[in-house]
């Protein structure tokens, strides 16, 4: 098995346009694995210019976000490479394309990592934060899945967002729930729509 830490992608176009996307990496010694679906944005960029950074966050409003339309995130530049890292991030690793290996669905890209920043520290596991992945998963695939299969999980990841979510983490989920709700109109009982009973 190979263990994959589910991270935020930040990317620039060669004119300088940052590009933000949750995607989950393979870390080893050295080097990261980026495995974009094609199309994407992110591999785009990183042919273009030959960089990435990885943001390890635990804000999982990014996460929510991104799969739902909300892009613009504050970032800072990097320092070792063309990029920007995340403001908000925990850490960051900056990284070089070592190796491109194509396929016409699911390319990977090798980076290299050639430079780690820690800006604060892990604050411990958050029940809400995996619900919240979780869920932003379910609606990165809503046109794939059965609406039945959705309503089960959703009401499943719910039970911990009730019980141990902060601000951040009940946005987040709220922001998910209205892309459900716009997807599937009548779906979700009202109580799953709220982050807090
Ligand atoms: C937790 C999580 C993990 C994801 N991992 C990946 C991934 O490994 N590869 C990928 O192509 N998309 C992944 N996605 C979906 C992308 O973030 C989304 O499709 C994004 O738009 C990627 O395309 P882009 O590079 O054009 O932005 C993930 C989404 C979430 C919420």
């Amino acid at each position: 098995m190979t263990m994959i830490h589910e991270t935020v992608v930040t990317t620039v176009s060669p004119e300088g346009v940052v590009h933000v996307a949750p995607m989950g990496i393979v870390a080893s010694p050295g080097t990261i694995l980026l495995k974009p679906f094609r199309p994407s944005v992110t591999l785009d960029n990183v042919l273009a210019t030959r960089a990435a950074v990885v943001n390890f966050t635990s804000d999982v409003r990014i996460f929510a976000g991104c799969v739902t339309g909300r892009k613009e995130w504050p970032t800072l530049p990097a320092q070792r490479v063309t990029g920007v890292r995340l403001e908000s991030t925990l850490a960051h690793a900056e990284l070089r394309l070592l190796e491109h290996r194509e396929d016409a669905q699911r390319p990977q890209l090798l980076m290299q990592r050639i430079h780690d920043v820690q800006h604060a520290g892990f604050e411990g596991f958050n029940r809400a934060q995996s619900a919240v992945l979780e869920a932003a998963v379910l609606v990165s695939r809503l046109g794939m899945l059965d609406a039945q299969k959705i309503l089960h999980e959703v009401g499943y990841l719910h039970i911990a967002v009730s019980k141990t979510a902060g601000e951040a983490e009940q946005q987040a989920w709220r922001w998910l729930m209205e892309a459900i709700e716009k997807h599937h109109p009548g779906l979700l009982p009202a109580d799953l729509a709220g982050s807090r009973q």
